[in-house]
Parts: C-alpha cells; sequence; structure tokens
C-alpha cells in the first residue's frame, strides 16, 4: 500500500512564518560584530537590508557580502547619537522605499572602569549611544511604521541589562533602560501593529568584547563572566540571527515587550 498523504510543503510553511521577501530591513550598528550577521541573516531571509552605521569601510564590506550572495543591502551613514540625522535618515528610507518593515537595534559600545573612578563623559557617551540612540531611532521608524499600521522593531539590549556584574556601571545602566524603553514602547504601541521586542546576549565573540577588555587591561569582569557561564565559551554572533529572524518575521507577529535572552542559559543560575 502506498502513502497517499501529500508531501508536505516545508518551504513554504517556513517562507510564511520567517520569510522576509519584499521587506525593508534597518539595521543600526550592521557594519560589525552582531549587527554585520543580523544584517546577513535579513537579506538571506529575503528583506532589503539598509546598514545605518558610522564605520564605512565595514558596512561596504557587508553590503558586498549580501551581493555576492544574491541578496541587496545599501548603507547610509547615520550617528544614531544625533537626533535630527536619525530623523532626516528615517524620512529619506520612507520616500526611498516606501516601506520600513523592521528596525534592529544593534549600534552599541562598553566602557569598563570601577565606579570610583567612572569619568562624566564616558558615561554620557555610553548611555547617549546605546539608550538615547535606541530610543530616538525607534521614535523615528516607527513613526512610520505606525502610520503603515505594522512593522517589528528589535532591541539588542544584553544579559547586562537584567543581571549586573563589575566595572560596567554606564554599561548596565544603559542596558536596563533599554529593556524598560522595550515595554514602554511595546505598551504604547501594541494596538497599533508595531511590535517591540529585545534580544539580551550573553557574552559574544565580537570587536566590542575586545575593546572593552583592551581598556581596562584585566580581564577580571571576563573572568567574572566566564566564571558564571554555564558553556564555557563566547557565542558566535551568527548563533543570535535565529532570534532575529523569529521576531522580525509573521511567526511572531502576537510577540510584543518580550526580551529574549540568547545566551547559552547563563540567566538561568
Ligand atoms: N558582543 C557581546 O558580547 C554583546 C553582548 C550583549 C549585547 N551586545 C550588544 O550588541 C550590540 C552590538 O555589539 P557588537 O558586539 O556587535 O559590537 P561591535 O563593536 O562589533 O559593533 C557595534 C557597531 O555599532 C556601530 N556604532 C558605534 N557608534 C555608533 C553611532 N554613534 N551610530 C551608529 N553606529 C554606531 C559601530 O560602528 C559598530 O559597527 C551592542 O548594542 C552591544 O551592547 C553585545
Amino acid at each position: 500500500m502506498t502513502d497517499a498523504s501529500p508531501t508536505p510543503d516545508v518551504a513554504g510553511f517556513l517562507l510564511g512564518l520567517f520569510g522576509l521577501r519584499g521587506r525593508v530591513a534597518v539595521v543600526t550598528g550592521g557594519a560589525s560584530g552582531l549587527g554585520a550577521a543580523f544584517a546577513k541573516g535579513l537579506a538571506q531571509a529575503g528583506a532589503h537590508v539598509v546598514i545605518a552605521d558610522i564605520g564605512a569601510d565595514l558596512a561596504g564590506e557587508v553590503v558586498d557580502t549580501i551581493e555576492q550572495a544574491g541578496g541587496t543591502a545599501e548603507y547610509w551613514y547615520v550617528d544614531v547619537t544625533d537626533v535630527k540625522a536619525v530623523n532626516v535618515f528615517a524620512d529619506l528610507m520612507e520616500s526611498n522605499h516606501g516601506r520600513l518593515d523592521v528596525l534592529v537595534n544593534s549600534a552599541g559600545a562598553a566602557y569598563r572602569c570601577p565606579i570610583e573612578e567612572f569619568p562624566e563623559d564616558a558615561y554620557d557617551r555610553i548611555l547617549a549611544l546605546n539608550l538615547k540612540g535606541t530610543y530616538f531611532m525607534s521614535q523615528a521608524i516607527g513613526r512610520k511604521m505606525l502610520a503603515a499600521g505594522t512593522g517589528s522593531i528589535i532591541n539588542i539590549a544584553s544579559i547586562g541589562g537584567l543581571i549586573a556584574y563589575p566595572h560596567s556601571s554606564a554599561y548596565l545602566a544603559s542596558k536596563g533602560g533599554v529593556v524598560q524603553t522595550t515595554r514602554s514602547f511595546a505598551l504604547e504601541w501594541a494596538d497599533r501593529g508595531v511590535r517591540v521586542n529585545a534580544i539580551a546576549p550573553g557574552l559574544c565573540d565580537t570587536p566590542i568584547l575586545t575593546k572593552a577588555l583592551a581598556m581596562s587591561g584585566s580581564t577580571t569582569t571576563t573572568d567574572f563572566i566566564q566564571d558564571r557561564q554555564i558553556v564555557r565559551r563566547l557565542i558566535q554572533p551568527d548563533e543570535l540571527v535565529g532570534a532575529v529572524l523569529f521576531l522580525a518575521g509573521d511567526g511572531s507577529r502576537k510577540v510584543t515587550g518580550h526580551v529574549l535572552a540568547v545566551d547559552d542559559g547563563y540567566l538561568v543560575q
């Protein structure tokens, strides 16, 4: 007896949940590290990707990689701490593309220093980039999404937005702020078609980590974090792409205000 049941259309089913063909995705910080992996992953899922970053050379390489793989992408110089420039960028993207479906806020930086010595200018820089940059880019792109009645914003927070570790006080404050920013945007926009979620990555293998370690000349924080890691290796940027695709696509259409840890179980302890 032959099995007469139809072959399931796996590809069609998955495309319906996670496919992004015809959609436009903006990725801040898309020139490097996690943002570059998100840009490539979103393009691979079919989205046209717009990288907004201050790093032209690296962004150009990401655009080339996407195009060589058959996707489409473009780069714009945008300093996310400059609210006027962010608003001009959002207007331009709306008039160029006619739609803005996904925003990933991945631009960010870290600064390590004991609290009693923490410099005011470093504090202001970290808060302006990680927290204010996320807020006002989300406001600018979110206004376009609200007008269209649809959109998904994904903020890159950190396990440091949910727990504390030493010598990163401004960073932890900024990421705690990103978590609450995510929740407040999600609440205000839940009934208007715009979803706002966050990802809280554990320790990842990107330049931000190298820079942060070089800053203090010690590995105290890394030792501390790695002592607590269940899986004793850094997360690779590609390993976060599935979470971004889930939150970007229709498979998560009822998910908003959520903070999704991608941390090898770090926060479970
Ligand atoms: N790497 C980790 O371990 C880790 C863990 C948790 C969260 N995160 C977060 O992930 C995000 C990405 O970090 P990463 O690890 O990819 O670091 P990264 O240094 O590789 O990338 C940061 C990107 O932000 C861009 N950027 C910096 N200032 C900018 C500005 N003013 N305007 C626009 N772009 C700007 C940089 O040019 C760079 O491309 C950050 O928000 C970071 O806090 C990283």
